[in-house]
């Protein structure tokens, strides 16, 4: 039932401030400012490296991961898309956990790469939202995404619900391996309990995404750019565009648009700059000059500072709230998910069931 919707996708979209508020509450014991895992002595401190294997959004979702587990509990970690990762010998050393990322817990080149991690002995730890699926059975430690049934082929709710558990496991294995203390274990509690306020104040911006969306919609290519756990976002939203408005995106590294894409600006490609205020804006924002500069169409996603220093001359400006760095992948994948959204239903394409497109892919 899609209720006072139009798509399932909006829908899902909008279920958001609810379902990462529900997902967080198995993760977080607010009022101790502590976080916690389902499973709470399951022990983590042997862990000496982490392998992430994903597809599609859900692939995007641990490269946001990546970031965290290395910043808090300073343990090495990989991550491959599942298609690739049994293709190059990897390297499984006792110690090893590998953590797949999926919505249906059902896709097979995740659910291969599950089986013959756990074959090398890893410590398996699954992310998924379908309680019954083969994941959640053959893991180790099942780690639920609380964003309840996902209808929409584009992937929203699902994808915002794995960055909350995420986080919280990196917290958990920072824990365990004693580089938390106290009050950086409150200090996380605190800000990812903001996470369902801010996504609430992001989706406030829906009508003015909605305004601006024709400007992209007749693109025929469009590019999206990011720096640090934006870069994912970048990516992400490339892949949210493409499925459903069948518009040609790409995402990318910032920093990597001289080494080559800049060669496509023109007028006619919008380019999309996600980048909060915080220490890498500075260096996205002369990225980002540089596009504007070969007459490249800018689209600026920022909170309020951000576009306040450096919104002019941008075809457009998208005003997120102010947030915390580890929540701002979270919040931003709103104005990502919506200007994505917008294209479609401007296009006129379907947008519950993009041509080509399965919801749960089962083939390798
Ligand atoms: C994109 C999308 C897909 C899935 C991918 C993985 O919007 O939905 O890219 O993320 O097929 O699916 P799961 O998470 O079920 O393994």
């Amino acid at each position: 039932d899609k209720g006072n919707h139009r798509h399932f996708m909006q829908k899902e979209i909008y279920e958001q401030p609810i379902v990462v508020a529900q997902t967080l509450r198995s993760y977080l014991q607010r009022m101790e400012g502590k976080v916690a895992l389902p499973i709470p002595d399951f022990d983590l401190s042997a862990i000496r490296r982490v392998t992430i294997v994903a597809c599609g959004t859900s692939y995007y979702a641990g490269m946001v991961a990546k970031y965290w587990f290395e910043q808090f509990a300073r343990v090495p970690v990989d991550i491959d898309v599942a298609s690739e990762f049994r293709y190059r010998a990897p390297v499984m050393e006792p110690g090893g956990l590998m953590i797949v990322i999926s919505q249906s817990g059902e896709t097979a080149d995740t659910l291969a790469a599950l089986r013959h991690a756990k074959s090398e002995g890893q410590t398996i730890a699954a992310v998924v939202n379908v309680p019954t699926s083969s994941m959640a059975r053959e893991a180790d430690l099942l780690l639920p995404t609380h964003a309840g049934p996902e209808i929409g082929v584009a992937s929203t709710k699902a994808f915002s619900c794995q960055l909350a558990v995420l986080a919280a496991l990196a917290a958990n294995l920072a824990k365990a391996k004693g580089k938390l203390d106290e009050a950086e274990e409150r200090d996380i509690v605190r800000h990812l309990a903001e996470a369902p306020a801010a996504i609430n104040g992001a989706l406030a911006y829906d009508e003015s995404i909605e305004a601006m969306a024709g400007a992209v919609a007749g693109a025929r290519d469009v590019l999206y750019l990011g720096r640090g756990t934006d870069y994912p976002l970048a990516l992400e939203g490339a892949l949210k565009l493409k499925e459903i408005s069948y518009i040609h995106a790409e995402g990318y590294a910032a920093g990597e648009m001289k080494h080559g894409p800049i060669a496509l600006i023109d007028e006619h490609v919008p380019v999309i700059v996600i980048a909060p205020s915080g220490p890498l804006f500075e260096k996205t924002v002369s990225n980002m000059q540089e596009v504007q500069a070969r007459g490249g169409k800018v689209v600026l996603i920022s909170d309020y500072d951000g576009v306040a220093a450096a919104g002019q001359g941008c075809l457009a400006t998208i005003t997120m709230p102010k947030v915390h760095p580890l929540i701002a992948p979270i919040v931003y994948a709103v104005p990502v998910q919506l200007l994505a959204y917008h294209v479609a239903v401007a296009k006129g394409t379907d947008v519950d069931q993009p041509r080509n497109l399965a919801k749960s892919v089962t083939v390798e």
